[in-house]
């Protein structure tokens, strides 16, 4: 299994208005955290997701995450 660069330790916190958002799942993007299509050609997809109504989130960008595209804290054991 491949696994996915860490393109920082900690989360990026960004108010998301409602819509639909691709989270970079192979760490490469440099749209962090957001996909830019570098992941083309690799065993990587982003992750679709999608916000209800504007807030605030902190989604992950070491790409450890149990509950992507959101921190759940792992960053804080690498
Ligand atoms: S930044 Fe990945 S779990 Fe927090």
């Amino acid at each position: 299994m491949d696994v996915p660069n860490i393109a920082d330790k900690k989360p990026i916190v960004m108010t998301l208005a409602p819509g639909k958002y691709y989270w970079c799942q192979c760490g490469l993007s440099e749209s962090q955290p957001l996909c830019d299509g570098t992941h083309s050609g690799s065993a990587f997809a982003p992750k679709v997701f999608e916000v209800a109504e504007r807030k605030p989130v902190a989604l992950c960008q070491c790409k450890r995450t149990k509950n992507p595209p959101y921190c759940d804290g792992t960053h804080a054991t690498l």
